[in-house]
């Protein structure tokens, strides 16, 4: 079977896939110590709802951040694409960051969002469409971060361009991350990769973007309970459990987790967990990155680094970086 019909096959089942993996992940997760699950499943219909909600709170700097950063800059990494691009964006959402870049780029030719969340992913694909009628939009429904194909490029295209802002990066860990990179280097062989990740900064200012005072991150993270209660018939109470966001300072990430408030049991998929009081699942790890440190790893993948925006507080960065040749 060639490899563009298995891609195809794997792709169009996805949405069982989404489903079953979450349910794999959920109950590996808990049988593990420490408890972890992966950041990924947060974004169901409601997670990705909250998640939006976060991006609007005046506490979570990171989105408006970076879309003024875009905003300022565009003309510049514009410069650096080139044109006729083919564009790869890894986790793509809303497309809201993508329009930034495609209305300061000289005939951007193909444009391939990659996102776990199909629907979403689709109806965002019919809007760009209309508003960029030259460009071929083609999403991809897919888990970017698992081995996957892209389409062949078309004959007259530029160079293929990664785009993976939001700081999403962070979410792997540092060898998941290396691995990540060096993977997108072969795929964007010949081009370059406009990465956005989150700087090192004050604890103080951490704190507070991953505990709102509106609470609508503890309800995002708590969400992964309601998740697994209406889709692997789990009986978590919500109110058993707590949220818990704090800056591990000598990893350089925030963590994310659920700490159960009392010794309970708790029933998934008709098997038994017990949680004693204080005991926690790991449900996240956002790493926040020195300009040095990301350079280091990029280069460590095989990207060439180039120019670097920031914003007037050094928050967060948009960098460019060149993907390997041969
Ligand atoms: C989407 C992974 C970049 O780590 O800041 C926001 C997710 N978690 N608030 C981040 C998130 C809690 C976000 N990323």
């Amino acid at each position: 079977m060639p490899a563009s019909a298995l891609s195809a096959r794997r792709l169009s089942s996805f949405p069982a896939d989404a489903k079953s993996s979450f349910a794999a992940d959920f109950v590996a997760g808990l049988a593990r110590r420490p408890r972890r699950i992966p950041p990924k499943h947060f974004y169901d219909a409601e997670g990705s709802r909250l998640f939006d909600r976060i991006c609007e709170l005046p506490e979570y700097y990171p989105t408006r951040t970076e879309l003024r950063i875009l905003a300022d800059h565009a003309p510049e990494m514009a410069a650096q694409i080139g044109p006729h691009a083919e564009i790869v964006e890894f986790g793509a959402g809303s497309l809201v960051k993508i329009r930034l870049l495609l209305d300061a780029l000289d005939a951007p030719r193909r444009y391939l969002p990659i996102d776990i969340s199909g629907e979403h992913l689709n109806a965002s694909a019919v809007a760009l469409r209309a508003d960029h009628p030259d460009l071929i939009v083609q999403p991809i429904i897919a888990d970017y971060t698992r081995p996957f194909a892209l389409p062949p490029r078309l004959d007259g295209t530029g160079r293929r361009i990664g785009f993976f802002p939001g700081s999403t990066i962070g979410n792997f860990d540092p060898d998941d991350a290396l691995a990540f990179l060096t993977q997108a280097g072969r795929l964007l062989r010949g081009g370059g990769l406009l990465l956005g990740f989150d700087l090192v900064k004050g604890p103080e200012v951490l704190h507070a973007a991953y505990n709102d005072a509106q609470g609508v991150t503890a309800a995002f993270n708590l969400n992964l309970l309601a998740r697994a209660n209406a889709e692997l018939g789990a009986d978590f109470d919500l109110d058993a459990f707590d949220h818990a966001a704090f800056y591990n300072a000598p990893l350089r990430r925030v963590e994310m987790h659920l700490v159960s408030r009392r010794a309970q049991s708790v029933r998934v998929n008709g098997r038994c967990y017990a949680f004693d009081e204080g005991e926690t699942v790991h449900t996240e790890n956002s790493h926040k990155f020195t300009l040095d440190g990301l350079r280091a790893m990029a280069t460590q993948a095989g990207f060439g680094v180039g120019p670097a925006w920031t914003d007037p507080e050094r928050l967060f960065c948009v960098h460019w970086l060149t993907a390997p040749t041969a």
